[in-house]
């Protein structure tokens, strides 16, 4: 979900709109606005299910002018997508409205609770239920709003980020969080305040921001801002510097975010290299990593924690960690991870590697592991999210803001920060000969070269997505360090173009995925040149046995291969354990293509959304 919220001397209705629409790759189920009407006293609340341009046309230019007011876009968690499951959320007697992300766990017991005492509800959701929770301490303590919203979360069980406005307190906005974030935008020359889940709404009105942390409430009341823990502690506030322009958040003459985002790859991996990375001076740095760079080289173990496609770049960090640095790495789905018990020895290794650094599951897999003495380290998109907080150390990405909700160029950006980091230990280890870390840093450096060179097969991908389109299953196989690969493809198409599609290892198919191959079934093979090459021929062979369409990722100047595949997509020449940055992209552009054709929303697919922060 998506949270917005502006108090200032502008009107509010056009800065959360934009707002929203910034934030809806977040979650886009239903939207929502609260404002302060002056006129009436009163607060205006209108929402919608739908996306934000269904918002806009409901309210078609009838609301209030306001100065204060409160926005939300929605990926349901408590009540189907609906209007009236929309936020903002009023409180049982329409003191208050809310705008809430995340899960308030207990919120059936006190719902039960406040029933008993009269109160009524009008959603399923559990963001009503704290909007009258925190209606009935004010009446019942008799406290003011400030101290209502606070006691009220330190007895509710769950995350949350929240921001709370009053029709008794037509100047103040009150804003807390837990678990999922909160980001303060302040302008301090007219005194206003921007509120949102990440800086997308916020970098062009200010670049000053403040994170909120965890378990801390933000009161501003006319142009002031307090920070206090829950505990009712004053903070100081640490006034950020946003690194961010607003070009890089816009589409940029492309249709969709994904295919900027998939064209953009050069460069974003260029930038994920720079300043860490120089070939023929044999340097290479990760400049976050520098304490605990020991701990790291000496590792007994490694363990990394990821969710989704996150998941897919540890997948492929395990070979490269494996095979050049001799260190055992297990990669867990955060989710599993935290509910199982894990061994954690103390000094152990934990890696999560996360997009937006906000994904429930792979905090609390952090939280867990840290709890149990491990070294933490984030391989991280999004600079201040929490997850880069709570780590000892980290890199990041650096591959500027990621929209689409399919994840494209944050994979390659990690998979890079993940090989860099495994060629340093095995430099420093010495696990690996110097000539071939030599000549691992000059191809690793000609990496956005070759991408670049890979994106040129987009016409071919499109004539070959036009035969496809309509084919129900897909089958996605590699081998070795294009196993991952096959995963991550197969992940994209399902996403997208809601086909469904499985990723094995291509040898494995023979233990049940052969079964599902006719005539009708396309199998993509990623079968570049490499240890595993031959093998896969043969694999690919017993497709053709079985009359599968064959779509084969081949080596440039392959000539095996187009005698047997019914296409092939050809990109350049690269070391094994670089092959996944450039093998996936045409595996991009193909989800990408197909989901166009077949009128699918790709940038904001059913269901799905780009930051989950709820577990
Ligand atoms: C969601 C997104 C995926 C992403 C996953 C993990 O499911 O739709 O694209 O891979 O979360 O997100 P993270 O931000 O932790 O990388």
């Amino acid at each position: 979900c998506g949270i917005v919220a502006y108090k200032g001397k502008e009107q509010a209705l056009p800065i959360l709109i934009k707002g929203l629409k910034r934030l809806e790759y977040r979650g886009y189920d239903s939207a929502g606005v609260a404002l302060y009407d002056n006129s009436v006293s009163d607060i205006k609340i209108y929402k919608k299910q739908g996306k934000v341009k269904e918002l806009e046309n409901l309210i078609d230019g009838k609301s209030p002018k306001s100065g204060v007011g409160i926005g939300h876009t929605r990926w349901a968690t408590h009540g189907e997508p609906s209007d009236i499951n929309a936020h903002p959320h009023r409180s049982h007697n329409g003191r208050l409205s809310l705008v809430h992300n995340g899960i308030i766990e207990n919120y059936a017991a006190i719902k039960t609770e406040l029933q008993k005492k009269g109160y009524t509800f009008e959603s399923q959701t559990d963001t009503e239920v704290l909007a009258s929770f925190i209606d009935y301490i004010i009446t019942s303590e008799d406290c003011s709003l400030e101290e209502g919203v606070r006691l009220a979360l330190t007895r509710v069980v769950g995350a949350y980020a929240i921001v709370v406005i009053a029709k008794d307190n037509p100047d103040t906005l009150i804003a807390a969080r837990k678990g999922s974030p909160l980001v303060i935008g302040i302008k301090e020359d007219d005194g206003s305040f921007f509120l949102a889940s990440d800086a997308t709404p916020i970098v062009e009105y200010t670049k000053k921001v403040v994170y909120l942390k965890d378990e801390e409430m933000a009161v501003i009341s006319g142009n002031q801002m307090t920070i206090k823990s829950l505990e009712d502690v004053e903070q100081t506030p640490q006034v950020h510097e946003l690194d961010l322009n607003l070009e890089a958040i816009e589409k940029g003459g492309y249709e969709h975010f994904m295919l900027k985002e998939i064209f953009e790859q050069p460069n974003s991996i260029a930038d994920c290299m720079r300043g860490r990375l120089k070939a023929n001076e044999g340097k290479l740095v990760l400049g976050g990593i520098h304490e605990y760079a020991n701990a790291l080289t000496n590792a007994q173990r490694i363990v990394i924690v990821a969710c989704g496609t996150s998941w897919h770049a540890g997948l492929v960090a395990e070979y490269i960690i494996e095979d050049f640095c001799r260190i055992p790495v297990e990669v867990e789905y955060a989710s599993e991870f935290r509910y199982r018990n894990p061994i954690i020895n103390e000094g152990d290794i934990v890696i999560a590697i996360s997009q937006s650094g906000e994904t429930a599951d792979t905090l609390a897999a952090l939280e867990l592991a840290k709890s149990k003495g491990a070294i933490i380290l984030g391989v991280v998109n999004a600079v201040g999210s929490s997850i880069s907080r709570i780590t000892h150390e980290g890199a990041y990405l650096h591959a500027g803001p990621e929209i689409g909700v399919a994840s494209t160029k944050a994979f390659t950006a990690q998979l890079t920060v993940l090989i860099m980091m495994a060629l340093r230990i095995a430099h420093r280890k010495g696990t690996i000969t110097e000539s071939k870390y030599h000549e691992l840093l000059v191809e690793l450096e000609s990496i956005p070269a070759k991408i670049k060179k890979a994106l040129d097969v987009n016409d071919q991908i499109k004539e070959i997505s036009a035969r496809f389109k309509d084919a129900r299953n897909f089958i996605y196989l590699g081998r070795g360090y294009n196993f991952p690969v096959a995963l991550e493809g197969a992940l994209k198409l399902k996403e997208i173009s809601y086909i469904h599609a499985e990723g094995y290892p291509a040898a494995e198919m023979k233990h049940g995925p052969i079964a599902l191959i006719d005539e009708e079934m396309p199998v993509v093979f990623i079968a570049t040149r490499d240890s595993s090459y031959e093998k896969v021929v043969s694999n690919i062979q017993e497709v053709k046995a079985r009359k599968g369409k064959v779509i084969a990722i081949v080596t440039e100047g392959e000539e095996t291969i187009n005698q047997i595949a019914d296409f092939v997509i050809e990109v350049p020449h690269t070391s094994e354990a670089l092959m996944p940055l450039v093998s996936v992209i045409p595996l991009q552009l193909l989800s990408y293509h197909i989901a166009v054709m077949r009128g699918c929303n790709v940038d904001q697919p059913r269901n799905l959304a780009k930051s989950v922060t709820v577990e």
